[in-house]
């Protein structure tokens, strides 16, 4: 009888043991995946800024030179023919160098450090309204004041990646985005009135079946200790919503 009284102690405290350590692991792959996260949010944000000022710069400049040529060439003989070409090469300059200051800021836009999470999501909002005609009714409230800089920048990512994919699947022109604090938590709720799926088929099903957008933004979630929920069916539109805690769980 002892002797199995002694055994079961040393079971318990050896299982005591192994789960501590699988807790210690756990937290140590956390940290670990969150710092490969962090490396990749820096390296778009000095990809942005090198693409702004590296090939913005040297378009601008591009950009000058011709429009001070164009207006030289009212002096020469041959200006008749060169005005057009030269019209449309200060045009396309000028389209080089909206792209590349367009692409620099959806890489990383320096509003999300600058001003916070309200402000990005209205130029999200704003952008996505005059490049793909899609409007964005935005719902924020809680948000005046900054959060916590990575919170910030996964709820970005998140609202990003759910709002592009209505323009690129629900086949809809209009989405709604509702952020939210409430207590401890920020809720976030991303809809659309568009086609829908099958969200259990799509993100059991294998790795590279189908995109990586879901399954990054519910593995991201997850770090942060939230979790994302999707309401989808064929024919019935979308909701992609969130909580995630704003502090992090020690
Ligand atoms: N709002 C939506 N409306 C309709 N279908 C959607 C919507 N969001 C996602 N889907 C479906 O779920 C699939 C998976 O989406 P997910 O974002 O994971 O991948 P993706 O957009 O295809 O590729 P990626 O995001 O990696 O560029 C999509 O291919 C699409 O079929
Ligand atoms: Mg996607």
């Amino acid at each position: 009888m002892h002797e199995i009284v002694d055994r079961v102690r040393h079971i318990t405290r050896e299982n005591e043991r192994l789960f501590q350590r699988l807790i210690e692991g756990e937290r140590r792959f956390r940290g670990l995946a969150k710092a490969v996260w962090k490396v990749q949010e820096d390296e778009r944000r000095r990809l942005a800024r090198e693409l702004h000022d590296g090939l913005g710069q040297t378009l601008t400049a591009l950009t000058n030179q011709l429009e001070r040529l164009q207006q030289k060439l009212g002096e020469r003989d041959d200006a008749a023919e060169l005005a057009p070409r030269l019209a449309d090469s200060v045009e396309m300059a000028r389209l080089a160098l909206n792209e590349s200051r367009e692409l620099s800021r959806l890489l990383r836009p320096p509003v999300l450090d600058d001003l916070g999470l309200e402000a990005a999501l209205s130029w999200l909002a704003r952008t996505l309204e005059q490049r793909a005609g899609l409007r964005v009714e935005l719902t924020l409230s809680g948000l005046a004041e900054r959060l916590d800089p990575d919170l910030e920048t996964l709820v970005f990512r998140l609202v990003q990646e759910a709002l592009t994919n209505v323009l690129r699947h629900a086949g809809a022109d209009r989405a709604q985005v509702a952020v939210s604090r409430a207590g401890g938590l920020l809720e976030l709720r991303i809809s659309d009135g568009g086609r829908g799926f099958d969200p259990d088929a799509t993100l059991v099903g294998r790795e590279t079946a189908t995109g990586l957008g879901l399954r990054g933004m519910r593995d991201r979630l997850e770090l942060f200790g939230g979790r994302l929920e999707i309401a989808s069916a064929p024919g019935r539109g979308t909701l992609v919503s969130a909580a995630v805690p704003l502090l992090e769980a020690p």
